[in-house]
């Protein structure tokens, strides 16, 4: 049995004091033994903080990107070994927003999964086509090009360790959910293609739907065979949106 996870990922929102304010309102209706694992990723610059609001929560801590580059000489960057040694368990690696806005190429997401996965962060993977790729016929294709270059460099044992996230990027913030149906499609394509390397890995990787999952969508998303969760945007910034997606996901 895989365990659902849902992971609410900031992006460059929030203050400290909006930050608090979030943390409380989810800490105080948060279920003591919640049946989902629950993740946030919140800016980098509030991580170390957030994870003092969190101490007496299940919630874990994220980050929302990370340096391949192990130490060294790239100003502005931040390493797996520093996200590690402010509390984080997890980081996102390859969003959409990277990938297109900050031209991260699938050969430097597969560097920073390895990079995550080597210091004993949880890397959360994101794939998923553009909509002129879904209109074209070329979402397996896509998404098989982003997960084979992180199973080319990383071996498929560590894609058991860590956590998908198939984000279509034409869903990402626009409001248009993928169908439940679109969704478990590329889900059970995406586990295929681990399964074609080892079927006991492909069986236990989790695999998220990311892509405008609100309250009211989020049960009908998760009841799919191999939709184990969310990756959320703007909902994770609304308490009570986030906690009806988490009490879906469990
Ligand atoms: P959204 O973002 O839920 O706001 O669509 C999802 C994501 O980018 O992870």
């Amino acid at each position: 049995m895989r365990r659902p996870i849902v992971v609410g990922n900031w992006k460059m929102h929030g203050s400290r004091a909006e930050n608090a304010r979030l943390i409380e309102e989810l800490g105080g209706h948060y279920p003591r033994n919640p049946a989902a694992d629950c993740v946030i990723c919140p800016p980098l610059v509030y991580v170390q903080e957030i994870g003092r609001l969190l101490r007496d929560t299940p919630i874990r801590l994220g980050a929302q990107d990370v340096c391949a580059d192990t130490h060294g000489a790239f100003t502005g960057e931040v390493s797996a070994a520093m996200l590690k040694d402010v509390g984080c368990e997890y980081t996102i690696v390859g969003h959409s927003e990277r990938r297109l806005l900050y031209r991260e190429s699938d050969q430097l997401v597969a560097r920073k999964f390895a990079a995550a996965h080597s210091k004993g962060l949880i890397p959360i993977l994101c794939v998923g086509e553009q909509l002129s790729e879904r209109d074209s016929g070329r979402t397996a294709e896509v998404v098989s090009r982003q997960l084979d270059a992180v199973l080319e460099l990383c071996g498929v044992e560590t894609l058991g360790q860590s956590v998908v996230a198939y984000e279509p990027v034409w869903a990402i913030g626009t409001g248009r959910t993928a169908t439940p149906e679109q969704a478990q499609e590329v889900h059970a394509a995406i586990r295929a293609r681990i399964g074609a390397r080892d079927a006991k890995i492909a069986g236990a990787t989790r695999i998220l739907y990311g892509g405008s999952v609100k309250a009211s969508n989020a049960a009908e998303l998760f009841s799919m065979a191999d939709v184990d969760g969310g990756l959320i945007g703007g909902a994770s910034l609304k308490a009570d949106e986030f906690l009806a997606i988490l009490k879906a996901a469990g």
